[in-house]
């Protein structure tokens, strides 16, 4: 069923000022309690993201941005979320993107969770090539709240190959380059994380996903950055007819427009 966007301001949650995630205002229900709308639901959730607000300008990131999302609250795990996610990627009946344009990562492994061989094997298995699946420490491939207690767990990510030359011979999703685009990510929550840091099983399996709708949208698109799409095109008119300045006229005037595109786009919402 689909559930409408959450507030941006968190309910009864004192742990962030906004809500970062489609899964936080979803936690009581990855924890156990039950759901009025069930076990599987669907929704556009509006997020502000602060963590890496000194990247924001490049092409990909935002404060602001709606994060959809599927889940299963004790329903769906592994088998079933890869492979929707696998079919909505590519079928021509949804985004129709070519198996060559997509990388994936899952998780490597360590002494709170082992390596995640099923859904390395799940990807394998629908026909992504093994060297296209990385496997990452939980720095890149595991999910837990900001507030960095509560449910958790490991996650693997999907990743859209923009045309951009590769930045080297080592170039892969993990780096920084631009080259590998974070898609969508879905994050396997079987795991509470305790306040003294220890990883207790969830009394249900959970999947929680995040897709970003702006970056989707550009790579869909063909574009290299979100701000060539129609969420921002016409933010960016109207700063350059506003200061008199071309867009693409300078790097730091780019910088800054998108800059203050996003952050207007944050505080109106
Ligand atoms: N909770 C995951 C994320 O925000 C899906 O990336």
């Amino acid at each position: 069923m689909e559930i409408p966007s959450a507030s941006l301001m968190p309910e009864n949650d004192p742990s962030t000022l906004f809500n970062t995630a489609g899964m936080q205002p979803l936690a009581p229900f990855l924890m156990g309690e039950k759901h009025p709308a069930g076990k599987r639901l669907v929704d556009a959730q509006k997020c502000v993201r602060t963590g890496d607000i000194d990247e924001v300008g490049n092409q990909w990131h935002l404060t602001f941005f709606e994060m959809l999302g599927n889940w299963s609250l004790g329903d769906y795990f592994k088998k079933e979320a890869i492979e929707m996610s696998f079919e909505f990627l590519t079928s021509k009946k949804w985004l129709g993107i070519p198996v060559e344009k997509l990388a994936v990562s899952v998780f490597a492994g360590d002494e709170d969770a082992p390596f995640d061989d099923e859904a390395f094997n799940i990807w394998k298995g629908l026909g992504i090539r093994e060297e296209r699946i990385y496997k990452y420490p939980k720095k890149e491939n595991w999910w837990e709240p900001a507030s960095a207690i509560g449910p958790c767990g490991p996650d693997t990510e999907m990743f859209y190959i923009t045309d951009k030359p590769a930045c080297g011979a080592d170039c892969q999703p993990s780096c920084a380059c631009g080259k590998y685009l974070e898609i969508w990510n879905d994050v396997f929550m079987e795991y509470n994380k305790t306040s003294d840091e220890k990883f207790e099983q969830l009394s249900q399996k959970n999947v929680d996903t995040g897709m970003g709708l702006e970056r989707v949208t550009a790579a869909l698109n063909g574009y290299s950055d979100n701000y060539a799409t129609d969420l921002f095109k016409p933010i960016i008119e109207k700063i350059e007819e506003l200061s008199g300045e071309k867009y693409s006229s300078d790097i730091d005037i780019t910088r800054s427009m998108r800059i203050i595109a996003d952050h207007l786009r944050a505080a109106t919402f």
